[in-house]
């Protein structure tokens, strides 16, 4: 299997990057990934062998696999994650932040050797389509097989990345390994990683990242929160783009026109449900279309309009949740070619998750491989069990997905989990204020008291991602809107308000089109806005309701500011300014005063006028 890699590519920086990381982790054997399928079956075959993986009943799930993974290694570890820029200030509050020099010191001697015993894979990839001049090349050394075949089900991975990447090309490597080495006759374990010890680090200075430790999602497959998020962001800044924490769609209109908007909500918040979203009954000759789910790279074009990229080939979806209810499209893209990882398997070789179907299997074997039924006290799945998928799977996926040059976007959607004071939608004033509504984002926090829990602030959804100071961050958004002729609208989103009995005032899911709709119009200038103390919003009249009742008054009441909830909001937020000190633009602090005094202008529960 060793081969020397210049039969492979004549870029001098990677093999020489390539010869040191294999001096350095000692491998038994080095592996290119050419990215072929005959390749992707070979080692997933190797992993059935081996006791990785297990493969799934070819009648229910073709050419898919099931695998689980060591119970100590289920997530991302943000408490392990780190930015190592020289100076302190430039990772900001927000991050961890380790000297780089010292950091490179640790890891050096915790890669020394980790990979012996085991074979070295090296995973050139693209994030973008290939050749995109919004894309960038990455190469993922790894010890772990798994997240060989992950990243050629979520990246453009193998030979034709080396061909485009030529011999001069420039590509950020990324190292991991599981850290789990095997000496003389040690026998190998299902699911390698270092129980204890995790690190995920990135040099943005240099553009390199270094993982150890973890064979899991974000933490061991670099291309995605590593690279097109951290990495990609600090890029981004030096060379006016943006790498966002957002979905992006398209919305056709029965009579084909398209408009695309990229929406950023925290983890976990349903951005895949609502990336495949199915209008509703009612709402006859609209289609939505995926172009991501996660992650968009997006940059000015020359005429002024911004072009928004998938970065990733694949959706790396949590699967508890997802069924035919709330995600047909994400259901249909599961059938076959894919890798399930943590999720329960039925007796006859099928998968099967909480929420998947209203009735429970009679048996189940759950993620740690034990004996489940419905009256065991655990899920049978992990809550963050996941799918990885190819996007050209997916029933709705846009005609323009894989199109280097990006498509147009027209709004930017921010929203989170509030069950109080925020409003179903509003529109920004203006791009600063917009900028504004987007830092200020974020969910609530479990509390014991009903309507007591503090909002965790979620900045533009970036909080774990973003990779240098987010005050920084926030400068660069406010930069990139003054070089723009037309700089997108600004929206918040909360789908998840509350009565005053605890019910949610709004159903969701499907029916947050009717929301996406009036957006579209609002970009197309098709309707008029009214002003609140929180931006522009939709008169009810402007929504449209067929196949759905809601009456004006529960509409406005859903609408509705609440002047001393209002103002405890602006207070709250000053908590999160103020730790980023003098570094904070001055255009964050000018928009929370004036919402507070538009709060102070407006009557104690601004109502809509009917
Ligand atoms: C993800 C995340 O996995 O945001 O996409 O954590
Ligand atoms: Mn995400």
């Amino acid at each position: 299997m060793t081969s020397s890699g210049s039969d492979k590519t004549q870029n001098q920086k990677l093999l020489a990057w390539v010869d040191e990381i294999a001096a350095l982790c000692q491998p038994k054997d080095v592996y290119w990934c050419d990215g072929s399928e005959e390749e992707y079956d070979r080692l997933c075959q190797e992993m059935v062998d081996g006791g990785t993986f297990i493969r799934l009943n070819e009648e229910k799930r073709k050419n898919s696999y099931l695998c689980r993974s060591d119970p100590a290694d289920v997530a991302r570890v943000e408490h392990r994650t780190f930015i190592c820029t020289p100076n302190e200030e430039d990772a900001g509050p927000t991050n961890n932040w380790a000297d780089p020099a010292e950091m490179t010191e640790t890891l050096t001697g915790l890669f020394k050797g980790s990979m012996r015993g085991r074979t070295m894979y090296i995973c050139p990839f693209s994030m973008g389509p290939l050749g995109s001049h919004i894309a960038h090349i990455g190469v993922e050394v790894t010890d772990s097989p798994y997240v060989a075949v992950n990243m050629k089900l979520m990246t453009r991975m193998g030979q034709k990345v080396l061909d485009v990447l030529g011999a001069d090309g420039d590509f950020v490597p990324c190292l991991h390994s599981v850290g789990y080495p095997l000496e003389e006759g040690q026998q190998d374990v299902p699911w390698p990683c270092d129980a204890d010890n995790k690190y995920i680090v990135h040099f943005p200075e240099d553009r390199t990242i270094w993982s150890y430790g973890s064979g899991y999602g974000g933490n061991a497959l670099l291309g995605k929160k590593c690279l097109a998020l951290r990495i990609a962001s600090s890029m981004a800044r030096e060379e006016g783009w943006m790498a966002e924490h957002m979905l992006i769609l398209g919305l056709e209109s029965p009579e084909g026109e398209k408009t695309y908007v990229s929406a950023a909500f925290p983890s976990a918040c349903g951005k895949t449900n609502l990336a495949m979203l199915i209008p509703p009954e009612g709402i006859d000759g609209w289609k939505v279309w995926t172009v991501g789910d996660d992650i968009a790279w997006i940059k000015p074009g020359e005429d002024g309009k911004l072009y928004a990229i998938n970065p990733e080939a694949g959706y790396f979806g949590v699967a508890p949740g997802t069924s035919y209810e709330t995600n047909p499209s994400a259901m249909d893209t599961l059938h076959s070619n894919c890798i399930f990882t943590n999720v329960a398997m039925t007796d006859d070789g099928d998968v099967w998750w909480e929420g998947m179907t209203d009735e429970k299997p009679a048996h189940l074997i759950d993620w740690k491989g034990n004996d489940w039924t419905p009256d065991s006290e655990t899920p049978s799945s992990h809550p963050n069990a996941r799918f990885t998928a190819p996007c050209n799977q997916c029933p709705s996926v846009d005609p323009a997905w894989d199109d280097p040059k990006g498509v147009p976007i027209s709004a930017f959607i921010f929203g989170g989990r509030l069950s109080r004071t925020f409003p179903l939608v509003f529109e920004s004033f203006d791009w600063e204020h917009g900028v504004y509504m987007a830092a200020t984002m974020g969910s609530e926090a479990t509390a014991a008291a009903e309507n007591q829990a503090a909002i965790r602030r979620d900045p533009m959804a970036m909080l774990p991602f973003c990779g240098y100071n987010m005050a920084d961050y926030w400068q660069h958004w406010l930069d990139i809107g003054g070089k723009l002729a037309d700089p997108p609208s600004v929206y918040r989103v909360n789908w998840f308000r509350k009565d005053e009995n605890g019910k949610f005032m709004w159903p969701g899911f499907g029916q947050n089109m009717r929301v996406l709709m009036w957006i579209i119009d609002r970009v197309r200038g098709k309707v008029e806005a009214v002003e609140s103390p929180f931006g522009r919003m939709p008169l009810h009249d402007d929504i449209d309701w067929h196949g759905m009742d809601f009456d004006t008054e529960t509409f406005y009441q859903l609408m509705e500011v609440d002047r001393e909830a209002g103002k405890a909001e602006a207070a709250d937020q000053k908590t999160l300014f103020d730790s980023f000190k003098d570094r904070l633009p001055e255009a964050m602090e000018r928009q929370r005063k004036n919402l507070i005094d538009r709060l102070e202008g407006a009557p104690e529960v601004w109502h809509m006028e009917h």
